[in-house]
């Protein structure tokens, strides 16, 4: 086996194995090192290079060959080199690139989030809030779509829709028949199937799962609940036809919705079929295993038990990232006297108690 390589992404350096892409080995240091991804998926072969958001800044392309690479570069699709060092959030290109594609993505976006059942897990709504602006400089109608149903389970949205592809990809790499895929090009293409064909395959709901944004949805789910209202748990059960792991998403005993469990890059851990996700909703079906840690930063996340949010294999440190300590604001022992002098909050462990506080007297 090759040796590893090394490679230095936002200042932290890591050994990686040949082969891997820049975002891989962004991933394996985690956090907010980690580009973000809306076409990517490393469950499916051949996505990626379809977004730009996971653009970054090689500032050095290798030991050997120092000169920087003249372009941002879609990092979902560069391998590393030896040497090669990267900038993801430290640059500030690649941020306002970053606002640019964010922009691009919504110029035909409905904007649609309070009656969108992807809000609050909805991988774009993230991005904006990351890298998005308040306003839009869109003068134009946005493209619209005729509605289209495509079968008993799966609502299509095509306004919605971002042209990731993933959708197709699971269908041609996960079923043995694919009903649909990206019809016309340019600003006229759009996911569908061939004269109306239902898409009906037992394992075709994960479609739903991959699709970043609201684009497919549950129609068991749809707008019977909040995701941010229900509780996610693990459980599993006997399926002949899937592993049978799955997330329930519960509300007091009821099931409302049946996902994937996905990991912290919002990626499915193991694929569930159209039974345990459409037909298994009654919550004695399922051996509950406990609470779902969300690991994912997001809407989702809050209100819910946090998993290891922001950190991958170590945790990264970001004084580390951009090689300084952060600066404070300001001083709060020279502007109140509140914390006791000797007492720095940011640095005792745990939350802070009446101890750390000056007692009015
Ligand atoms: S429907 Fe969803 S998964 Fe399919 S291409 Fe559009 S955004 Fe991607
Ligand atoms: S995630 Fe790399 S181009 Fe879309």
């Amino acid at each position: 086996m090759a040796d590893n390589i090394k490679v230095t992404i936002d200042n932290i350096t890591i050994d990686v194995a040949p082969g891997t892409t820049i975002l891989e080995a962004a991933r394996q240091i985690g956090g907010e090192v980690a580009p973000p991804t809306m076409c990517y998926y490393s469950k499916l072969k051949g996505s990626g290079g379809k977004c730009r958001t996971c653009l970054v800044e090689v500032s050095k392309g290798s030991e050997k060959d120092p000169r920087p690479m003249p372009k941002l570069v879609a990092s979902c699709r560069t391998g590393v080199m030896d040497g090669m060092e990267v900038k993801s959030m430290t640059s500030d290109k690649v941020i306002d690139a970053r606002k640019g594609v964010t922009e691009f993505l919504l110029l035909n976006h409905p904007l649609d989030c309070p009656v969108c059942d992807q809000a609050g897990e909805c991988h774009l709504q993230d991005l904006s809030y990351e890298n998005g602006s308040a306003d839009t400089r869109f003068e134009f109608e946005r493209r619209t779509f005729e509605p289209e149903d495509i079968g008993p389970n799966i609502q299509l949205h095509m306004n919605r829709c971002i042209m990731c592809f993933r959708c197709v990809f699971t269908a041609d790499q996960l079923t043995n028949t694919r009903e649909h895929g990206i019809l016309d090009r340019g600003d006229h293409a759009r996911i569908s199937t061939c004269i109306s064909k239902a898409l009906d395959n037992e394992f075709i709901g994960n479609v739903i799962d991959v699709c970043p944004v609201g684009a497919l949805t549950d129609k068991t789910f749809r707008f019977k609940n909040r995701v941010w209202f229900t509780k996610p748990v693990d459980a599993h059960r006997d399926c002949p036809t899937c592993s049978g792991k799955a997330r329930l998403w519960m509300r007091g005993e009821e099931v409302f919705r049946v996902t994937a469990r996905k990991d912290e890059w919002g990626e499915v851990e193991e694929w569930i079929c159209n039974t345990c996700r459409f037909e298994t909703k009654d919550a004695k079906d399922w051996v509950v295993e406990g609470p779902t840690k969300v690991n994912r930063h997001s809407v989702i996340s809050q209100g819910h038990y946090a998993g290891k949010v922001g950190t991958a294999k170590q945790p990264v440190l970001i004084d580390k990232v951009i090689g300084k300590q952060p600066k404070l604001t300001f001083d709060i022992h020279s502007e109140s006297e509140v914390n006791k002098p000797n007492i720095h909050l940011s640095q005792i462990e745990g939350p802070a108690h009446s101890d750390d506080f000056n007692t009015p007297g």
